[in-house]
């Protein structure tokens, strides 16, 4: 990850800046949190389509909007640009006041290449595709071809020029998805004659140097795997690794790292944007090829830390499973998280506010925000005008351990953290016999006796981490807003609304959340 303060006099292009053990993305020389939606895969293939669309994005309160740009019509003819669509894109998201990430459907997007310009897709053989183990070809490059990695390197490097031209003063665009869940559906790997004959041939020195560099703090899988070979450093994939499937996806992993870093490096030499890639997770631990082989999954991190150092963040599309744990997975090795695609429904809120406030994360976002209208919207929206409200203090604080996330259910009802001088015990809203089914949040330590906090369904109890003074009361609660990063107060909250000065508590008020001050004291 290339965390480089640029030079003055360099314009700023947006880039990545370490704050404590966060990753922060800078734009236009301060962190800037993305509050963002992707849209549907054909949205931003037709400017009269999207028309109605910005506004809507606006009235949602994203600040970055997710859109595809595609290979197929950007280069129609070899070596002939058209950037018509590119161009209307950033001008209208500058006119709603957006920012925008794009996202590169070039050689592969869902692990085919359906994107692919028409001139390449009929020249099969100069562009070669993958082979199944049966023998027969797919709609899916080849990720060993020399022709296949140059033509989409001269392309991507295309628009990064082209955006540099167009946008290194305003950063309309401040990062750019290279390709779209990239890998092998429907087998584990290549089986073309090239393929086998690369599987058979010597691992690179460069993936067992790192791997050797990188040895205590390889996934177990990996290391599992090399074990079973005694470490070996030299011999085919097979030799090194073991013949299975999982080796399969070692070896697509490194090829299509390598291939999707040629294409960031060639874009990145035009405009240094930061990079990224997604992933369509393995959620069925089925085998790889049930999930595309080769993709950025969890345990393939360290393939394509070794073999794609010119991309930035590792990024899981987050769809099904366990949402935390797809967290914990995406921040090792000091991967800076940001969610590009996760579902849209009642779920968002509570995983956005976890990944931003427990995880540091540079921003999310929901998949198919252009979508039907539905409450799932509403609930986006009224969410991310706080985040937007609160934004500069989640960013004052991310990385020095002074911010909590947490969501709370009846399995999981509460939880106990540490945030300065003291102990949050933090749990599901109680009062009088009713308790909240469900409660999400986040709270801010910002120095001594002081908290912020917002979310709802959920009460803090303060105790002290030192002996005396013994206890730990409220000194005050307020509840309030942000209008242009100053504090607006509303009413004191006090009586029933803090249980009787027992506990700091953010009522569960339908799709209503606030943000709220409070102060502590100890007393004997
Ligand atoms: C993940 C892909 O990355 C998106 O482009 C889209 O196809 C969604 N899946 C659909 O759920």
């Amino acid at each position: 990850m290339n965390t480089t303060e640029p030079m003055p006099g360099s314009n700023y292009t947006p880039y990545l800046r370490k704050q404590g053990s966060a990753t922060q993305l800078i734009v236009d020389d301060k962190p800037f949190l993305i509050l963002g939606g992707e849209l549907h895969n054909s949205s931003s293939s037709q400017l009269e389509y999207m028309q109605p669309i910005w506004e809507r994005m606006a009235a949602l309160n994203l600040n970055t909007v997710l859109a595809a740009v595609f290979w197929e019509l950007m280069e129609p003819e070899e070596g002939v640009f058209n950037f018509d669509l590119v161009d209307g894109l950033i001008q209208e998201a500058r006119n709603h006041n957006l920012r925008l990430i794009f996202l590169w459907f070039g050689s592969w997007k869902n692990g085919t290449s359906s994107y692919i310009p028409l001139w390449m897709k009929q020249d099969y053989s100069r562009f070669p595709r993958v082979k199944l183990s049966n023998g027969q070809s797919i709609e899916v490059l080849s990720n060993l071809s020399e022709a296949n990695q140059q033509a989409d390197c001269k392309a991507f490097a295309a628009l990064m020029h082209h955006l540099r031209e167009v946008d290194s003063n305003e950063h309309t665009v401040i990062m750019v998805q290279v390709e779209n869940e990239v890998g092998v559906l429907g087998d584990s790997r290549n089986h073309s004659d090239e393929a086998n004959q690369t599987f058979n041939s010597p691992v690179p020195q460069k993936l067992i140097e790192q791997l050797q560099q990188h040895r205590h703090e390889l996934s177990a899988e990996i290391l599992q795997r090399w074990a079973k070979t005694g470490f070996k450093t030299s011999g085919s994939w097979e030799e090194i690794f073991g013949s299975s499937p999982e080796t399969d996806e070692l070896f697509m992993a490194w090829h299509y790292a390598r291939y999707v870093d040629s294409v960031a490096a060639a874009g990145k030499a035009e405009y240094e944007l930061p990079m990224f890639v997604n992933a369509w997770l393995d959620y069925s631990r089925l085998k790889p090829g049930g999930w595309p082989s080769g993709g950025p999954v969890p345990r393939m991190l360290d393939i394509w830390l070794a073999g794609a150092s010119h991309i930035d963040l590792f990024c899981p599309d987050i769809y099904f499973g366990d949402f935390q744990q797809w967290c914990q997975q995406y921040t090792r090795r000091n991967n800076p998280l940001f969610i590009p695609e996760t579902l849209l429904n009642e779920t968002s809120p509570r995983n956005i506010f976890y990944a931003i406030g427990q995880y540091d994360a540079i921003g999310t976002s929901p998949f198919a925000v252009d979508g039907p209208e539905n409450p799932a919207h509403i609930s986006l929206s009224k969410n991310y005008a706080l985040l937007k409200q609160i934004a500069p203090l989640i960013l004052e604080h991310q990385g020095k351990g002074e911010m909590t996330a947490f969501i709370l259910d009846e399995e999981h009802p509460s939880v106990t953290r540490e945030l300065g001088e003291y102990e949050l015990e933090i749990s599901l809203d109680q009062i009088f016999g009713y308790k909240a089914e469900r409660g999400y949040g986040l709270v801010i330590s910002t120095g001594g006796n002081t908290f912020i906090g917002t979310g709802y369904g959920f009460r803090v109890i303060f105790r002290p981490k030192t002996a005396s003074p013994t206890h730990v009361g409220i000194a005050n609660v307020d509840e309030g807003e942000y209008r242009d990063e100053q504090w607006i107060p509303g009413r004191r909250l006090n009586g029933d609304e803090t249980a009787g000065g027992l506990a700091w508590r953010f009522l569960e008020a339908g799709l209503s959340i606030g943000i709220s001050h409070c102060t502590v004291y100890r007393y004997e």
